[in-house]
């Protein structure tokens, strides 16, 4: 296993929509792919890590929901591959950040209750709805594999603030 550098905002594939993933092609490197990818966020605390936050243009991403009960034991890994949202009920701001925009912090709209379909690491077709956390962090996944960033659903009277933040915080990264 090994920790990997995450992409960081300004790098173009994280701009990108990704490629659809051919199971079938990718099942033999999937175990590895997705142990280094899990790795790579626990290192960072982090609850999801989308492909081209390691640089690869696939559309698959791993979530890593915290226990709610106790945040020491362990999360439950979700891996979604191809992943289509099928519909979302109810919308609350609610503060988020990002491993590709280390250190900002910024409230923005998500459905808090979705149906999302996605094909799982067995290859296996599954619809599964989701509530709370689990279901911004399925929105703000899919939305890496669509080029998208949180940052793009900042209340536009607050941008030129996050800009600001960014440029301070940009040479903190590596
Ligand atoms: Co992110």
């Amino acid at each position: 296993m090994a920790v990997l550098r995450i992409t960081k905002y300004g790098e173009d594939i994280l701009r990108q929509k990704l490629k659809p993933v051919k199971y079938e092609e990718i099942a033999p490197r999937l175990p590895q792919l997705l142990a280094d990818m899990e790795e790579t966020c626990l290192a960072v605390r982090g609850v999801g890590l989308a492909a081209n936050q390691i640089g690869l243009d696939l559309r698959l991403a791993v979530i890593l929901l915290p226990n709610p009960e106790d945040d020491k034991l362990p999360p439950t890994r979700y891996v979604i591959i191809n992943p289509v949202i099928l519909a979302k009920r109810a919308e609350k701001m609610d503060e988020e950040g990002c491993l590709s925009l280390p250190g900002l912090w910024a409230e923005v709209p998500r459905a808090t209750d979705i149906t999302v379909r996605y094909t799982d690491e067995n290859g296996k077709e599954q619809v599964k709805r989701a509530r709370g956390l689990l279901a911004k962090a399925f929105q703000h996944e899919i939305d890496h594999l669509d080029g998208k960033l949180f940052i793009d659903l900042v209340d536009p009277k607050l941008k030129p603030e996050v800009k600001k933040i960014i440029k301070k915080l940009r040479p903190t990264w590596d």
